[in-house]
């Protein structure tokens, strides 16, 4: 695999970061997962505007312009013949001797890599998957998509060895989103729920997505919090990112959801985000 480091392409076992790199010693990094169909970029400029954001929110310096970035992602899936998968983006602060506070001068390091991998034809999509909650110990800026992801990955690890597919996150008894997706139930009336964004939860690229393509169907869109309660009593779930883009849900802990199939409005939304990717 041919990765980006800094401005140079390498053969990965060639790229190299520093031991004092701020990402590798506090997580002091950002990053972006951006999905690629048939050799082509899904909702490239939504996921560059959110890294902007994250930046900004931790006054990092941005290593290249945005025409750039858009060059190297291009480049990299090239490169790599990537025709289905998810190229990775990751910002660190840069390297300086280890200390608490911002360097004055480090120069930002940038990263970023490709991952093959089935998005259209994920074979978990027909079944569906089964969630387990897990309560919400991640920090309170969860809006920055930071590298800091420790929390995530315990909650997937716990997940996995119950035998579930994925963990939901719970704070103050109600859902906040899962381990690296949003999430959503559907009401018997039909509606779409899902929690509304603060820095309690990431502002899903995937998310805005869906939430667009379900009111263009008329569907209703409530953004509130919902409970553990209310999704095992749901009549749909489903969770969105950019590398599952819609993946329904179909039981929370012990409980089925509706008929423990994949619903008409989760597979229905799913197949419209499909075909506008294409
Ligand atoms: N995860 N919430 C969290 C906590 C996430 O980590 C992600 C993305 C999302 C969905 O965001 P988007 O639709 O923009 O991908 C929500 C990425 C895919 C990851 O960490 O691999």
């Amino acid at each position: 695999r041919t990765v980006y480091v800094n401005g140079a392409f390498l053969a990965e076992d060639d790229a190299k970061i520093s031991v004092f790199d701020r990402g590798f010693l506090f997580a002091d990094g950002v990053y972006e997962v951006t999905t690629v169909l048939k050799g082509k970029l899904v909702d490239f400029e939504p996921h560059m505007a959110r890294l902007t954001r994250s930046l900004n929110a931790l006054q990092m310096a941005r290593p290249v312009g945005e025409a750039e970035l858009r060059d190297i992602h291009e480049k990299l899936v090239a490169l790599n013949e990537l025709d289905e998968g998810i190229v990775y983006l990751q910002v660190t602060r840069g390297i300086a001797d280890r200390d608490f506070a911002y360097p004055a001068d480090a120069a930002p390091s940038l990263v970023m890599f490709t991952q093959a991998r089935p998005v259209v034809d994920n074979p978990k999509v027909e079944k569906g998957i089964a969630v387990m909650t897990v309560p919400d110990i991640r920090w309170r800026r969860r809006d920055i998509k930071t590298v800091g992801l420790l929390p995530a990955s315990m909650a997937k690890q716990a997940a996995l060895e119950a035998g579930y597919g994925d963990a939901w996150f719970v704070e103050d008894g109600l859902i906040t989103e899962g381990s690296s997706n949003n999430a959503f139930i559907v009401n018997a009336d039909g509606a779409v729920i899902t929690r509304q964004l603060t820095s309690d939860i990431l502002h899903g690229i995937t998310r805005d997505a869906i939430l667009r393509l379900a009111r263009e169907d008329n569907i209703t869109i409530i953004e509130r919090p919902f409970t553990p309660g209310e999704a095992e009593n749901a009549k749909e779930a489903f969770i969105t990112s950019a590398s599952t883009f819609l993946m329904p849900v179909v039981a929370i802990n012990h409980s089925t959801i509706g008929d423990g199939k994949p619903g008409p409005i989760s597979r229905k939304l799913r197949q419209h985000y499909v075909d506008a990717a294409f």
